[in-house]
């Protein structure tokens, strides 16, 4: 199968949409790998803090992302030769995270990283620019988004879940700072690409999202 022809499903959206339970479930349906490229940026986030590179340091952090020894195996994160945590989904690591993909340079040297992930039998890409910029000729682009509220709720139960403080009111503001810098950065910034569909998850379950995002692929699969 020539690498073009490897079917990507791009979903993107704002943090805590569920987008990468909702990716992750359809890409185990399908039997296609998966990408969390927030993942990246969050260990580039961790890997720079490890290493005392400052996070405005833009040349600095594109050698780090060229350079950064990563490895996912199913459910493990590998950096250099450490198992990642739960600092990987820490507002701490988020926040790190949120402030280094804002540089140009990062998301280039981050380009390559993310692309080796297409391959057969398909791929299912979360993250903010899967459609526009990464996997442009992706056969479904989903923009998958819920309200703020519905967010700062599905992270809150999510970090209880784990055993890990949490303040729903600092979760809510946390989130809404973040929409903000994602969506005016100058680069790749938080927004529907041209040709995705938007799915509103606030009133769905995540069985009735991976539902309705698997008859959109398949929809558009017929299509092309
Ligand atoms: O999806 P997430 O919360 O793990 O993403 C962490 C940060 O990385 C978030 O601030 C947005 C940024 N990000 C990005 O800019 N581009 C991506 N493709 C994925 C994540």
């Amino acid at each position: 199968m020539a690498h073009s022809d490897i079917p990507v499903i791009a979903i993107d959206g704002p943090s805590a949409s569920g987008k990468g339970t909702v990716a992750q479930r359809v890409a185990a349906t399908l039997g296609f790998h998966f990408l969390d490229s927030g993942a990246l940026y969050r260990l580039l986030g961790l890997a720079a803090q490890q290493r005392g590179i400052d996070l405005a340091d833009e040349g600095g952090l594109a050698q780090l992302a060229l350079q950064m020894d990563i490895r996912f195996e199913g459910e493990s994160i590998w950096l250099y030769d450490a198992l990642v945590g739960d600092e990987l989904r820490s507002e701490q690591t988020a926040a790190a995270a949120s402030q280094v993909a804002a540089l140009p340079a990062v998301r280039a040297a981050l380009l390559d990283k993310q692309r080796a992930f297409r391959q057969a039998p398909g791929l299912v890409a979360d993250g903010r620019d899967m459609a526009s910029v990464v996997f442009t000729d992706a056969v479904c682009k989903v923009f998958l988004t819920a309200s703020a509220e519905a967010r700062a709720e599905r992270r809150y139960k999510q970090l209880i879940g784990k055993g890990m403080d949490a303040n729903i009111a600092a979760l809510l503001q946390e989130i809404r700072l973040r929409d903000e810098r994602d969506s005016q950065r100058s680069v790749a910034p938080l927004q529907m690409a041209p040709g995705a569909t938007l799915l509103d998850t606030t009133p769905l379950s995540i069985e009735q999202a991976v539902a309705e995002v698997l008859a959109r692929y398949r929809a558009a699969s017929k299509e092309s």
